[in-house]
C-alpha cells in the first residue's frame, strides 16, 4: 500500500539547506566534486535533520489562507495558541502545563543560546553527554562556558548514561547547568523514567539547572517521558525546550516553545528576551504550530508508522548487506546511527567514501564529539524508495571496496 509519504517532492529552488546549499563554499564538503550533487545520479542527502515530507494538509491550508489575506501586520500569541500547546503536552506526553509557562522563541538553538546567557556567566561550567547534537558545543563555546563532558556508554549496541561520572562532575561548584538531549540525537535513545529520575536526583543534589531539549519527543517509537513531568521538585529546576518543527517538518518557520514551570526562572528569561527586544515571534511559525498541534495527531501517527517500517527495512538491509556497518536502531528520532568503525577509516575519509563512492551524503559522527568517531548519522525521513536506493548504492560501494582491496 502506498502512503502520502511515498510521494517524491523536489526541493530544488527552495533554498533547502539539505538539498541545495550542500554545494555552498561554506560546507565542509564543498571541495568534493559538486557534480556529485547534480543531475539524475546526484548524491542523496541524508544529513541535516529535516524531512522530505509535506507538512499535514491543514497546516498547509492554514498558511496558504493566511498568506492570501495579504496583510501581515503585527500579531500576538493568542489563547487558542496556548491551549493548543497545553493540550498537545497533555494528550501526547501526559504532562500538564499551565499556559503561562510557555515562552515562545524563534527556534530551540537560539533559545538555548539565550538561556545560557540568562543563567550562566563566562567561566561557569555546563555538562553535556557526547556524542551529542553538536550545536550544544557551539552554544556553550561562543558564550565562554566551560564544557564538561559526561560521555555516554556504548555497550552491546546500546547507549546508557554514566551516572557515577555524572555525579563526580556535578559536584564541582562551578558546574551550573546540564543540557539533556531527550530523545538523544544522534544515538536515538529515549531515556526511561528511571534513567531520567536518576539524572534528576544528581542534578538536584548539586543544584544544577537542567535544560532538556525535547525537540524530538513526538518522534518516539517507545514511551517517552518528559523531564518536566517527573514531579514538581524536579520541574522547579528544569527548562523544557519543545517545538512542532521536527515533528511536522516546519523548521524553516523557526518557532519553538520553551516551557519553564518555575516563576522566577521564567521571569529571568523573559527579562533577557525583553532586553534583546525578542518578546514576539513570527506569525506563520505560530500559526503552523497551533494548527499542527490541533489537527496533526493522526498525521503524526501515520508518520511514525511509516518511519518505523522504513527502520525495519533499513535494519534488515544493513544486517544482510552492509557488513561491517552496524546499525543502532533509534528508539526515537528519524536518525539512524551507524557504527562504521570496522571499516578502519578516519572520520572524514569515512564520510567522503560514502559521498564519493556511493553518492550518499551522511553526517559524520565525529562532529558530535568524543565517541562519534567512526560513526555516521543517516536521516531516513524521506520516501522509502530513496532510502532503498541509498542503501543499494552503499552496498555496491562497500562490495567494490572489498573487491579492490582483494586485488
Ligand atoms: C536536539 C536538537 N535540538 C535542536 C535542534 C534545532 O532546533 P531549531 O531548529 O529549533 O533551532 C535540532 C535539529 O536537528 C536537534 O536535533
Amino acid at each position: 500500500m502506498t502512503s502520502s509519504f511515498d510521494t517524491l517532492i523536489s526541493r530544488i529552488s527552495t533554498d533547502s539547506v539539505k538539498w541545495e546549499t550542500i554545494q555552498s563554499e561554506h560546507n565542509p564538503l564543498h571541495h568534493i566534486r559538486t557534480d556529485l550533487f547534480q543531475g539524475p545520479d546526484a548524491a542523496i542527502p541524508m544529513w541535516i535533520a529535516d524531512m522530505d515530507f509535506a507538512a499535514p494538509r491543514p497546516v498547509v491550508q492554514a498558511l496558504v489562507a493566511r498568506a492570501r489575506h495579504g496583510i501581515y501586520g503585527y500579531t500576538e500569541r493568542s489563547q487558542t495558541y496556548d491551549q493548543a500547546v497545553v493540550n498537545w503536552m497533555k494528550n501526547r506526553h501526559n504532562w500538564e502545563i499551565q499556559p503561562d509557562w510557555i515562552v515562545a522563541t524563534p527556534g530551540v538553538i537560539p533559545a538555548l543560546a539565550m538561556l545560557v546567557r540568562t543563567f550562566l556567566q563566562p567561566g561557569d561550567k555546563a555538562i553535556i553527554q557526547p556524542p551529542v547534537y553538536f550545536p550544544f558545543y557551539h552554544v556553550l563555546r561562543v558564550n565562554q562556558i566551560e564544557i564538561v563532558e559526561n560521555p555516554l556508554r556504548y555497550q552491546d549496541g546500546r547507549y546508557t548514561m554514566d551516572f557515577d561520572d555524572l555525579a563526580r562532575k556535578a559536584r564541582d561548584p562551578h558546574t551550573r547547568l546540564l543540557i539533556l538531549c531527550s530523545p538523544h540525537n544522534p544515538v536515538g535513545r529515549v531515556w526511561s523514567r528511571e534513567e531520567l529520575t536518576r539524572l534528576a536526583q544528581i542534578c538536584l543534589e548539586h543544584d544544577l539547572l537542567v535544560i532538556s531539549d525535547e525537540i524530538h519527543a513526538d518522534l518516539s517509537f517507545v514511551p517517552f517521558t518528559s523531564y518536566g513531568a517527573l514531579g514538581k521538585e524536579i520541574a522547579r529546576r528544569a527548562i523544557i525546550c519543545t517545538a512542532a518543527s521536527k515533528t511536522f517538518n516546519l523548521a524553516g518557520l523557526a518557532h519553538s516553545n520553551i516551557i519553564i514551570p518555575d516563576r522566577t526562572l521564567r521571569a529571568q528569561f523573559k527579562t533577557y528576551l525583553a532586553q534583546n527586544a525578542l518578546p514576539n515571534t513570527n506569525l506563520f511559525g505560530r500559526l503552523a504550530t497551533e494548527v499542527a498541534y490541533t489537527h496533526g495527531a493522526a498525521w503524526l501517527d501515520d508518520l511514525l508508522r511509516y518511519l518505523s517500517q522504513t527502520l525495519d527495512m533499513v535494519e534488515d538491509y544493513v544486517t544482510r548487506f552492509l557488513s561491517p556497518l552496524r546499525m543502532i536502531r533509534p528508539e526515537g528520532t528519524y536518525l539512524v546511527w551507524l557504527d562504521g568503525r570496522a571499516l578502519g577509516m578516519d572520520p572524514s575519509s569515512l564520510q567522503r567514501f560514502f559521498v564519493e563512492r556511493a553518492r550518499v551524503y551522511l553526517e559524520q559522527g565525529a562532529i558530535f564529539g568524543p565517541g562519534g568517531e567512526g560513526f555516521l548519522r543517516m536521516n531516513i525521513a524521506m520516501p522509502r524508495k530513496l532510502v532503498r536506493e541509498a542503501l543499494r548504492r552503499m552496498r555496491i560501494a562497500l562490495a567494490e571496496s572489498v573487491a579492490s582491496r582483494g586485488d
